[in-house]
């Protein structure tokens, strides 16, 4: 059985989760993981929460709660809307626990002895009103590059620029306000990703038509010449200690201890679920496991770059295949921001519209290619016009007048002949172009392939208009329906990996006939299964209620008043 390891960043247990999560990171690994387990493979799908660095730490103080409450309360909030939103991780894990420390011990000691850890002294700022050492964003100022006031200090947000610190001009410390800043020579600890760069970029240059040209271009241009040494340590008062006696007070940087979160997570889950496999051996170390890491964009260099070097120089991970990192989601056309507001409570609007809705519509604007936006209004449209109108709708009509006409049940007779018929013959090659599409990462057109073949099926049925056949010949009509019963059945297969809530609504008629076996071979375009699915005939039973509920012009009309007044 073909291995899949499916990592998805880790969120900061800081603040909501949002669309532009959602849909950038989370429900694509999602459906990659489903996808595969759907076709029989082996799938380990892991995240958790990212809860240190600075950012944490000035929203903690902010708040008046101590550090590991803080982020104890966000990574509960955050497994609660992914488990609403159907993202099902096989583990969810939290960086301040101890298994993750003494993951990452070994990962720095396996690295230093390898040489790719060095001093270096530098000039850093220092509160001396608040006695606070101000690394990244515990300082603000403006920005010598393009003048904004409220540059941080490891990046400007309004040019883009990375910050050097210490020529902010006007620096004001973040922890105190105070502007009584000074400079101190600090030594700190890099990973010298310079001495790894010829070995790097033989990896990386197999990665050429292989990985999206939003990243492969993008990255082979920042490599190509060096690479820059990074530091990994701070001075701060949370985050992993550096193992070393003479760093005393020392931090390792959140971005050094943040990837290793896969792989100490992955060792937890094996622990935890009594899986007897090592993690390392059957897995991260694991040549025939296909690793893949989603992603947004800006997490690119360290999925591309810094995390790959520190598993091959260290030898304890292979480095990743695939980086499937997608662009930007907006929202209404500009970046989602949480200190301005302009956001939107991905958990109220599970209360709205439900899971299949969201994830519909959360799915056809992952920006695979560009920047995508998301509007209330489009919601309403994709909804009601496609998943509605178009699959809601033909389940309905199917099974309600199967149940109307055949309320004992059809004989197995009815249901020859659909797999050799233009129809299966059809659906068998778009059921294999699909998994190929999905296969290679590209989820957004696997679901607009679904709905093609859900258009399919629709139209089958209204060509065939069975309400007409029944009255000149009843043959002819169950005919039609038992056809349009198998593509219901097939579509329902599909959806599971897409809107599995939707697709247990509909497998759930067929539960008593269909195997998981069965199953997966439907999904991987097997349609000669059939023929052993209804070979006892087949009975709708029990209730058939609308599938997916329309969404009203007044709840849009409400949502985009708020967004007015952000
Ligand atoms: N903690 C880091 C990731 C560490 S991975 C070892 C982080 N966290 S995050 O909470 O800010 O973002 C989580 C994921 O969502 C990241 O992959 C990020 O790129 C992605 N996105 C955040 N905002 C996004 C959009 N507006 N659109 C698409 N993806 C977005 O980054
Ligand atoms: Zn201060």
């Amino acid at each position: 059985m073909k291995k899949y390891l499916i990592t998805s960043a880790l969120p900061y247990a800081n603040g909501p989760l949002h669309f532009g999560h959602l849909s950038g990171a989370y429900l694509p690994a999602d459906i990659y993981a489903r996808h595969r387990r759907n076709q029989g493979g082996d799938v380990v799908y892991i995240s958790g929460s990212d809860e240190h660095g600075v950012a944490i730490m000035l929203n903690a103080k902010k708040a008046g709660i101590d550090y590991k409450k803080y982020v104890d309360g966000w990574h509960q909030e955050h497994k609660e809307i992914f488990k609403a939103y159907g993202v099902e991780f096989d583990f969810f894990g939290q960086t301040s626990a101890e298994y993750h420390e003494e993951e990452v011990v070994k990962w720095f000691h396996e690295l230093n002895a390898k040489g790719l850890i060095e001093t270096k002294i530098n000039p850093q700022l220092y509160c001396n009103d608040c006695h606070n050492h101000l690394p990244d964003r515990f300082v603000e100022g403006t920005c010598y590059k393009c003048g904004y006031e409220q540059a941080r200090g490891d990046e400007c947000p309004n040019c883009g620029e990375l910050i050097e610190s210490t020529q902010l001009k006007n620096p004001v410390c973040k922890i105190c306000e105070s502007r009584n800043i000074s400079e101190e020579q600090v030594t700190q600890y890099y990973l010298m990703l310079s001495k790894f760069h010829k070995e790097y970029r033989e990896w990386f240059s197999t990665k050429k038509d292989l990985w999206r040209k939003t990243v492969y271009p993008y990255v082979n241009s920042l490599t190509e010449e060096s690479l820059h040494d990074r530091a990994i340590t701070r001075d701060l008062d949370w985050g992993i200690d550096v193992p070393l006696a003479e760093a005393k007070g020392k931090k390792l940087y959140v971005w050094f201890d943040a990837p290793i979160g896969y792989v100490s997570n992955t060792k937890q889950f094996f622990k935890e679920s009594g899986r007897s496999e090592d993690y390392l051996l059957d897995w991260w170390q694991n040549k025939d496991v296909e690793l893949s890491h989603f992603i947004g964009k800006d997490n690119i260099i360290f999925h591309t770059i810094i995390f790959p070097v520190m598993s091959m120089a260290s030898g304890q991970a292979k480095p990743a295949d695939e980086v499937p990192a997608n662009q930007y989601v907006n929202l209404e056309g500009k970046q989602f921001s949480k200190s301005t507001g302009w956001y939107v409570d991905a958990k109220k609007a599970l209360d709205d519209f439900g899971q299949n809705a969201l994830r519909y519509y959360l799915i056809s604007l992952i920006p695979e290619n560009s920047d995508s936006s998301f509007t209330w209004d489009q919601l309403q449209v994709k909804v009601n016009n496609e998943l509605a109108n178009n699959i809601g709708n033909f389940m309905n009509r199917c099974f309600k007048f199967f149940q109307k006409n055949w309320a004992e049940g059809m004989d197995a007779e009815l249901f020859d002949g659909f797999a050799k018929s233009s129809y299966g013959e059809k659906l068998t090659v778009d059921l294999k172009a699909f998994n190929e599409s999905v296969d290679g990462f590209h989820i957004k057109k696997g679901l607009e392939q679904i709905m093609a073949m859900g258009f399919d099926a629709n139209n089958y049925f209204s060509d065939q208009a069975p309400w007409a056949q029944i009255k000149a010949d009843k043959n002819e009509a169950a005919k039609t329906i038992a056809f349009s019963t198998q593509y219901a059945l097939v579509l329902g297969v599909l959806f599971s990996s897409y809107l599995p809530d939707l697709s247990q609504s509909i497998l759930k008629y067929f539960d008593a006939v269909v195997s998981s076996e069965q199953k997966s071979a439907l999904y991987q375009g097997d349609l000669s299964v059939l023929k052993d699915i209804f070979a006892k005939g087949f009975n709708v039973e029990g209730s058939v209620d609308a599938l997916v509920p329309k969404i009203d012009d007044k709840v849009i009309k409400a949502l985009n008043e708020d967004l007015k007044t952000i």
